[in-house]
């Protein structure tokens, strides 16, 4: 159902790759709620995702920018400022990638060009989007600007990698930048925590079903979907929100206040009678598992 929630208001959505995204349904929601926007991705995610597809359907423009250039990222601004006709309301950060989770390399074992990447494309790229942004004073009064993020930031969890130092960066920048802007421009600054989400990204972690599973029956109310997580974007793009920012916002059913559900203690107390289960203890086992 739409509200008009976003009539009028102009905004660029970064990350869009295919119709997994969760910046893909973000775009969807934004539209039906009367935005226009810019899409932006890398040349390389431009070429081989279906992004077009999306910028067809939403009548909205795609820039290719690398989000650790800085050039790049003004290039986007600028573009957008003009297609868009002034400075626009709303920004959605959905980026994310580990060269250290894709190539298998284990958290005591990082490649530290990888890990500088991580940092670069996962973290210091939203930086440079706020830094760009308010230079450019490409951002309206009352605006907001979102970035997406993981409870693994918080807490550990078991093969999220470099990604969780990149995601508690993420976190400090909208807290650290989120003063600034609002003092400044009255500009908000915040991160979403979303459930895992069988995506591109997601499915690069590997495990990842069963870490779905496992969330989903510790959540009161189950994980949060993808068209979900565009809903709360949305929500936080409104005027609706105003007073909210330099907030780290979990949208996981209620995953990341658990302790232990009823339905995963009877999962873990039916393992402890299984024969055929793998032992966690043995050490042999644990050598052979790449954490
Ligand atoms: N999928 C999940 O389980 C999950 C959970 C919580 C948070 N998130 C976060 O949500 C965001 C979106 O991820 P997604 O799950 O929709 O996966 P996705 O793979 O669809 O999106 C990740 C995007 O990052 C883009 N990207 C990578 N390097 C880039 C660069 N240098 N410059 C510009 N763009 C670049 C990719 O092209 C891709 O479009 C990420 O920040 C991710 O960490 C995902």
């Amino acid at each position: 159902m739409a509200y008009n929630l976003l009539k009028g208001k102009r905004g660029i959505i970064f990350g869009p790759l295919d119709d997994k995204s969760i910046a893909w349904k973000v775009a969807e929601r934004a539209h039906e709620e009367g935005a226009r926007f810019t899409l932006s991705n890398t040349q390389t995610a431009i070429r081989f995702g279906t992004i077009s597809e999306l910028s067809e359907r939403t009548g909205s423009e795609v820039i290719a920018a690398d989000a650790t250039s800085v050039q790049d990222v003004e290039q986007v601004f600028r573009r957008s400022m003009e297609v868009l006709g002034g400075k626009v309301d709303f920004v959605l950060h959905s980026i994310g990638m580990s060269l250290n989770v894709r190539k298998g390399r284990k958290y005591d074992d990082l490649d530290y060009g990888y890990f500088m990447k991580t940092m670069d494309i996962s973290a210091f790229s939203f930086h440079k989007m706020l830094q760009v942004a308010r230079k450019m004073d490409a951002i309206s009064e009352w605006g907001s600007v979102v970035a997406l993020s993981y409870v693994a930031a918080q807490r550990t969890l078991f093969r999220y990698n470099d990604m969780a130092d990149a995601k508690a960066a993420l976190e400090s920048i909208a807290r650290s930048f989120g003063y600034i802007y609002g003092r400044d421009k009255k500009i908000r600054v915040n991160t979403i925590s979303q459930s895992p989400t069988m995506t591109t990204a997601g499915s690069g972690v590997k495990g990842i079903d069963n870490l779905i599973d496992f969330t989903d029956r510790m959540s009161p109310l189950g994980n949060a979907t993808a068209d979900e997580c565009a809903d709360y974007c949305v929500t936080l793009f409104s005027d609706l929100t105003r007073k909210v920012t330099m907030q780290n916002l979990f949208h996981d059913g209620g995953f990341s206040s658990m302790g232990m559900s009823l339905k995963a203690m009877m999962m873990y107390n039916r393992s402890l009678e299984c024969k055929d289960c793998l032992d966690p203890d043995d050490p042999e086992l644990l050598k052979s598992l790449d954490d």
